[in-house]
C-alpha cells in the first residue's frame, strides 16, 4: 500500500511576514512549505534560508520554463538554496529537462547536499481545455497532453510531476509507483474553487495515488489555518 501523502502549504501570500507567520503556525503539522513566484518575486532567495531555519522543507515552485542552458543554471542556484523539491515545466522540452535534471545531479554531487526532487509542470490545473486550445491550438483532451509530458518528464530523468488529480491516476499507471506525484487543485468538503478548475478532495487525491498534496488558499485564507490543516489530516488518516 502506498504512505499517504504528505501536505505542502502553498504560501502565496503577500509578505515575509506574513509568510513566516503561516510557517510558524503550521510547522507542527505540515512539513513542506512551497514558495511561489509571488513571494519569491518580493522577498527573494532570503526568505527560503529564514523558512528553513524553522525546521522545515522548501518546495521552490518557479516553473522554469527557458533555454537549456538558463534553467540548467536556475536548477544549480535552486540547489545552491538547499531546497527540497522544485518545479520546472515540461513545455520547454527533453533538452531543457535533461539539463535540469544533469545539473542537479552535479550540484549536489559537487556540494555533498541531498538533490531536490525536480518535478515537472504539465498543464495549469486553471487551464480547461478551451483555454489550451486558444493558446497552443492543441485540439486534444487535456488529460492525454498531461499524460504525455508526464511520460517525456520521466525519460528526461525528472522524479516526477505536478497534475491534477483527475489525471494522477493514469499518470500512475503509466509511469510507475516511483514517480513522484504532486497534485494542487486539493478542496476540501466546502472550499471554494477560486480560478482551478479541476479540483479534488484530499481523500480523493489520496485514492488517486497522489503523493504530495499542495494547498494554498483552503489553508491560508481559512479562519484558522492551523485547524483547516488538522481537517485535512484527519480526512487523510
Ligand atoms: O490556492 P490553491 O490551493 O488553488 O493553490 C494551488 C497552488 O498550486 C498555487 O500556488 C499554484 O501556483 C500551484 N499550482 C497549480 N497548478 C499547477 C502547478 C502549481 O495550481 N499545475
Amino acid at each position: 500500500m502506498r504512505m499517504k501523502p504528505q501536505i505542502i502549504a502553498a504560501l502565496d501570500v503577500e509578505s515575509r511576514v506574513e509568510a513566516l507567520k503561516l510557517v510558524s503556525t503550521l510547522r507542527e503539522k505540515i512539513d513542506y512549505f512551497k514558495v511561489g513566484s509571488r513571494l519569491f518575486t518580493a522577498e527573494g532567495p532570503g526568505l527560503i534560508e529564514e523558512i528553513q531555519e524553522a525546521g522545515v522543507s522548501v518546495f521552490l515552485d518557479l516553473k522554469f520554463h527557458d533555454i537549456p542552458a538558463t534553467v540548467a543554471g536556475a536548477v544549480r542556484a535552486a540547489c545552491g538554496l538547499g531546497v527540497r523539491m522544485l518545479t520546472l515545466h515540461t513545455a520547454g522540452g527533453v533538452e531543457m529537462m535533461k539539463a535540469a535534471a544533469q545539473s542537479a545531479r552535479e550540484a549536489s554531487s559537487r556540494s555533498g547536499r541531498q538533490r531536490p526532487l525536480l518535478v515537472g509542470v504539465t498543464v495549469l490545473t486553471s487551464m480547461s481545455r478551451e483555454d489550451l486550445s486558444d493558446i497552443s491550438l492543441y485540439p486534444g483532451e487535456v488529460d492525454e497532453l498531461v499524460t504525455r509530458r508526464a511520460r517525456r518528464a520521466r525519460e528526461a530523468g525528472l522524479d516526477g510531476v505536478v497534475a491534477s488529480v483527475r489525471e494522477a491516476a493514469r499518470i500512475r499507471s503509466e509511469c510507475g509507483d516511483g514517480f513522484v506525484l504532486v497534485t494542487p487543485g486539493i478542496r476540501p468538503a466546502g472550499a471554494a474553487a477560486g480560478d482551478q478548475k479541476r479540483t479534488a478532495t484530499p481523500a480523493e487525491a489520496a485514492r488517486a495515488g497522489a503523493d504530495y498534496l499542495v494547498i494554498g488558499r483552503p489553508l491560508y485564507q481559512a479562519a484558522s489555518p492551523a485547524e483547516a490543516a488538522e481537517a485535512v489530516l484527519r480526512e487523510l488518516e
